[in-house]
């Protein structure tokens, strides 16, 4: 499969993360953020403002599975992932727990049996809620997991909660800040290889990832079913932006 975009040492994928993913090796970083699963729930409970962006899915993507099918994606995307990797890479997972009929689902019953190094709490430093069910979130988590070779630059690189505001400018439906791939960028050796590091993001979005690799030399692989996210990557990589 040939990328829509390769420039810089930065390759996008139109496609299904899990149709890319066999073919890709040697990555040193992963870091990404799936679709939640979020979309079905959205028509039984009115959500704030924060979470109605999401109700109808994504552009290509509806984002409301059966519990079971969206588990199993996930663990199978997993896998591919932790085979992409080097001996010292490590996946990035960002997720958060979901609350389906008054029960929390914790992300990490999408882990398929991967070590789990650690969870980083992004704490967003902001929240909304319009039930009183439960406590307004205000947090998400970062699953780390590594390879037993993955180290930080340096002991001491960072706390494990990582403050940082949603990003309001971009007008992707969920996009993460860009703050998170970057202190991952700059806080993990990604320096070793020859070539430079490559940093993989399977669920691309708007190409906030990306942009973070490019914005510190590294090499990057997108893969994103929608076009309109592309361009919005696309846009982002060439102006070397971080708004959209
Ligand atoms: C949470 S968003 C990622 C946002 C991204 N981190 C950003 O900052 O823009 C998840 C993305 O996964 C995409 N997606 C859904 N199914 C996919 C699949 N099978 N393969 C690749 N991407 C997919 C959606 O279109 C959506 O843009």
């Amino acid at each position: 499969m040939k990328p829509v975009y390769d420039e810089c040492g930065i390759q996008i994928y139109h496609a299904h993360a899990e149709e890319v993913l066999p073919y890709v090796s040697g990555v040193d970083l992963v870091f990404t953020s799936p679709p939640y699963n979020l979309s079905g729930f959205g028509r039984k409970v009115k959500w704030g403002s924060d979470w109605v962006k999401l109700i109808d899915g994504y552009d290509t993507h509806s984002d409301d599975m059966p519990y079971p099918l969206y588990r199993g994606w996930q663990q199978h995307c997993l896998n591919l992932c932790w085979e992409s990797l080097s001996d010292t890479g490590a996946i990035f997972y960002n997720h958060k727990p979901i609350l389906r009929d008054g029960i929390a689902h914790l992300p990490f019953e999408l882990n398929p049996g991967l070590p789990l190094r650690q969870v980083i709490t992004w704490d967003r430093c902001s929240g909304f809620t319009n039930t009183k069910h439960y406590y307004t979130p205000a947090y998400e988590w970062i699953l780390v997991m590594a390879k037993p070779g993955f180290r930080l630059s340096r002991v001491g690189a960072s706390f494990d909660i990582w403050k940082v505001m949603p990003d309001a400018a971009n007008k992707h439906p969920a996009p993460f800040p860009i703050e998170l791939p970057t202190r991952a960028i700059d806080t993990g050796t990604l320096d070793e290889h020859p070539g430079g590091a490559l940093i993989l993001d399977p669920f691309m979005g708007s190409g906030t990832t990306l942009v973070a690799a490019k914005a510190s030399g590294r090499r990057g692989i997108g893969i994103e079913t929608s076009e309109k996210y592309i361009e919005m990557a696309i846009k982002r990589l060439d102006q070397g932006s971080f708004g959209v």
